[in-house]
């Protein structure tokens, strides 16, 4: 069986992935007003937010977060198991998604659900992935993080281009029910990303609650969560030993991976790429 399927001209891991999978987020999953979903692109903090948004819907009460792993407490809409998981679920239903704007459920477009997207630097997410790739037996073989690096700035990967998911989501910035968060921030400034999480989703956090959560979905913690660190999932299918799947967490790994010609021809397609966009993060 093939790694991957392809779907709308991107790459899906098949072992959790089909096209009936994809064709029922897009085509029946019913959006309701209430939910909230986190979209990311691969690497780029979907596990950190699937800790934080329970909690913030928890009001900082560790029980979700500590009983539930976390894609069951925040499923993938397009994942095999989304349907089980998500259809018949009570509302609020908190969802995850790495799908780009234009392939998100039809229903999506005319609700009033909400959408906490987080964005983190490409040249981290790259090297994140690649690592990834190299411990999980379900993705293909990355190849040299030369190999790599190519096949990411052409989509050639999982989820397809990051450029193109950014482009599908980024325009609609301003919109409502959208809000825009980084790993970077995240990192910088927990409390700050937590109060605007709490606003966007109407969510009076106490300042005990955003110090539980911040406390909580820090690297560490989180790394000793075994409702979050994937150790339950078998070492044929992702080998911890050789990379945990929790590895660094922190922003600017890329410089140690990077060669200097590496870096220039990243950075000059990536100017190429998001030109006229207004796009203010990662250049450089
Ligand atoms: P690294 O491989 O750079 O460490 P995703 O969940 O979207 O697959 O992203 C995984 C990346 O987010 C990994 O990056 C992982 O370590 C990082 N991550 C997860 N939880 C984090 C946290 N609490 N703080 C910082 N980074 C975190």
């Amino acid at each position: 069986m093939s790694l991957n399927i392809v779907y709308e001209g991107s790459l899906y891991p098949s072992l959790v992935h089909s096209e009936e999978s994809l064709r029922f987020a897009r085509e029946e999953f019913q959006v309701r007003d209430e939910d909230v979903f986190i979209a990311t692109y691969p690497k780029s903090g979907t596990t950190w937010m699937q800790e934080i948004l329970p909690l913030v819907y928890s009001k900082g009460d560790l029980t979700p977060v500590q009983t539930i792993p976390n894609w069951q407490r925040v499923p993938w809409l397009e994942q095999k198991s989304g349907k089980a998981l998500l259809e018949n679920r009570p509302s609020p239903r908190l969802i995850t998604t790495h799908l780009p704007y234009h392939l998100m459920p039809k229903s999506f477009y005319t609700s009033k659900a909400k959408v906490v997207y987080v964005t983190r630097n490409p040249k981290d997410a790259l090297v994140s992935s690649f690592h990834y790739h190299n411990m999980a037996s379900f993705l293909e073989n990355p190849g040299t993080f030369e190999e790599f690096i190519q096949r990411f700035l052409e989509g050639k990967v999982m989820f397809g281009s990051w450029f193109d998911h950014i482009k599908s989501w980024w325009p609609r910035k301003g919109q409502d029910n959208l809000l825009f968060l980084t790993y970077e921030e995240m990192l910088q400034d927990m409390r700050g990303a937590l109060v605007k999480l709490g606003e966007f989703l109407g969510k009076q956090l106490s300042d005990d609650a955003i110090e539980a959560i911040a406390k909580q979905s820090k690297f560490d913690n989180m790394k000793r969560n075994d409702m979050s660190n994937y150790s339950f999932v078998p070492e044929e299918l992702m080998d911890q030993k050789k990379n945990n799947f929790l590895r660094k967490g922190i922003s600017g790994d890329w410089k140690s991976h990077f060669t200097a010609a590496q870096t220039e021809h990243f950075n000059s397609i990536y100017a190429e790429k998001m030109k006229g966009l207004n796009f203010p993060f990662y250049e450089g």
